[in-house]
């Protein structure tokens, strides 16, 4: 079985932690986003998959090479961007033949593909999306789905109120070769918008509806909850990488992440729910829960980190406090005393020496 990753997308809502990296390796506990879903399409019987990439493309080739997991690895190129059903279209000659997997890049869950393909071949339909229910469904493509599986609305990002459900389309489909005749050739489309509201009214569209993990990564809180869901499946609780050291007076809460060669002061408490990359600094008397420290990134004395993610070598001076959905760039600069919170955000390489305490982005 062949499965296409729909890899290319801008992580606009993530900046400016994606203008340096593809949100599909973010790093999430001792592995990026990317390799949980691979393991998952190898654990599910998938041999090849398709890459398809457009923004970042070399820095996913470079991570991921042309094998992984004991699955073959192509990559389709776009020149630019096609959207969510130009790029299957695109692949149209690696795919041909027989019914191949589509999964959204973003998205993380422990999905069964095997149900979700064996359930697709006894509809026999077109397509077959996967369904979770969600609270807010406005966010998402959601379905009105009939007694006997069949999606007969599917509306992309419906107004708030007006949604026909709440089981939302969790971006994993199964779809039939006959797919690429309803996908226009040669320009950008979108698979939601095109392609599945057409297929619902001809009756060829399918639901599978799943109730395991799943979340995507749209906002920095889905990518907390991404973390949360992964760092659970930890059986020790608390992982921890080659020549990592945490002080014998600092408390690890599980479940947690510390990543090789970092290090944790006295009297610091760490976690739940936290990844700690390779090579972060935590000074003493911290406290970090619920966040996400890219490598090499440095909590100064007394600092604290609540429901927030530091990029790549950050630094946050002593007395320093950032929470509630901030996201500080890489190699940025929080001075001694600073109060950062309610979904600030602060560019790449910027010095702040004062506090920020309402939402806006920080050039
Ligand atoms: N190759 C390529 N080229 N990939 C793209 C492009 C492109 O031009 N544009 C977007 N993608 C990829 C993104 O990287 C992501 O993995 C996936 O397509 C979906 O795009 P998003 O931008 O993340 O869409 P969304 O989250 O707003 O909505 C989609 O996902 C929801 C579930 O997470 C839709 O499929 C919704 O219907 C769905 O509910
Ligand atoms: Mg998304």
């Amino acid at each position: 079985m062949k499965a296409l990753v729909l890899a290319g997308g801008f992580g606009t809502r993530l900046r400016p932690l994606s203008c340096t990296r593809p949100k599909m390796l973010f790093p999430i506990g001792d592995q990026p986003l990317m390799d949980w879903t691979l393991k998952n399409l190898s654990q599910g019987g998938v041999d090849t998959v398709i890459m398809a990439v457009n923004y970042m493309a070399e820095a996913l080739v470079r991570y991921l090479g042309p094998t992984k997991f004991d699955l073959g690895i192509i990559y389709s190129r776009e020149q630019r961007p096609l959207g969510t059903g130009g790029p299957i279209k695109k692949a149209r000659e690696l795919l041909d033949g027989e019914p191949f997997l589509v999964l959204n890049g973003d998205v993380i869950s422990d999905i069964d593909v095997r149900r979700l393909i064996e359930y697709h071949k006894a509809k026999g339909g077109i397509a077959t999306v996967a369904l979770t229910p969600v609270s807010d469904p406005s966010r998402y493509g959601a379905v009105e789905l009939d007694w006997e599986g069949r999606i007969t609305r599917f509306v992309e990002k419906p107004e708030k109120g007006l949604e026909p459900s709440n089981l939302i389309n969790a971006g994993i489909y199964v779809f039939d070769p006959k797919i690429f005749d309803y996908i226009p050739d040669g320009r950008a489309a979108s698979i939601e918008r095109e392609v599945f509201p057409v297929l619902a009214n001809e009756r060829k569209l399918y639901g599978f509806e799943f109730h395991g993990l799943w979340t995507d990564m749209g906002i920095p809180d889905d990518y907390l909850k991404a973390n949360q869901i992964i760092l659970s499946k930890y059986e020790e609780g608390v992982r921890m990488g080659e020549g990592a050291k945490v002080d014998p007076a600092a408390k690890i809460l599980a479940p947690c992440y510390i990543g090789p060669g970092a290090e944790v002061g006295a009297d610091s408490l760490i976690g739940p729910n936290t990844t700690i990359c390779d090579h972060v600094l935590v000074g003493k008397g911290c406290r970090i829960e619920n966040s996400i420290l890219f490598p090499g990134a440095t909590v100064g004395d007394y600092s604290s980190v609540k429901n927030a993610i530091l990029g790549e070598n950050a630094i946050l001076e002593r007395w320093v406090k950032v929470e509630s959905g901030s996201l500080i760039g890489d190699y940025s600069m929080i001075r001694d005393g600073v109060t950062i919170t309610d979904g600030v955000s602060i560019c790449p390489s910027k010095e702040v020496s004062e506090s920020i305490l309402e939402r806006r982005q920080v050039m």
